[in-house]
């Protein structure tokens, strides 16, 4: 799979490590930046990465800022852009199996990166269940899309 990666500088010290784990899954890392500790805004990244994942140019995103909850909100901004918010790894395996997460989110300033290595590992592994009831429910979260898509 084709990964993009964003970070803003309050999610810059765990880059090199979910490269790495991305990488040794055997993927590709898409890296959008930030480059520097200097001080940046998140929807600067979160988008990059999340219009990537729709135009299918990449297959997921993850996306880290100090607490990840930036991230999460622009992200989910993006219609078809289900992205979840993960700090342990019982939550990657479910949010992949049941709402099918194309963005992960993740806080640096919230983890240590032992655990949140875990927490890409499980998430990208896992697939979606593909359960009717999962379907419906992620039919139903587009449709609330459609809504308001449509004023
Ligand atoms: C940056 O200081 C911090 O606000 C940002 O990384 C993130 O935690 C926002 O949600």
């Amino acid at each position: 799979m084709r990964i993009a990666l964003g970070t803003d500088h309050g999610g810059i010290r765990l880059k090199q490590d979910i490269k790495s784990v991305i990488e040794k899954l055997g993927h590709v890392v898409v890296d959008v930046g930030c480059d520097c500790s200097d001080a940046v805004d998140y929807p600067d990244y979160a988008l990059p990465v999340c219009e990537q994942v729709i135009s299918g140019e990449v297959d997921r995103g993850i996306l880290v800022c100090g607490t990840g909850i930036g991230m999460s909100i622009a992200a989910n901004k993006v219609p078809g852009i289900r992205c979840a918010l993960v700090h342990d790894t019982f939550s990657a395996k479910a949010t992949r199996e049941h709402n099918d997460t194309n963005v992960l989110a993740l806080g640096e300033r919230v983890i240590g990166p032992g655990l949140a290595c875990e927490i890409v590992k499980e998430w990208l592994v896992t697939e979606f269940s593909g359960e009717e009831r999962h379907v419906n429910r992620v039919n139903k979260i587009k449709l609330i899309e459609d809504r308001y898509l449509q004023g």
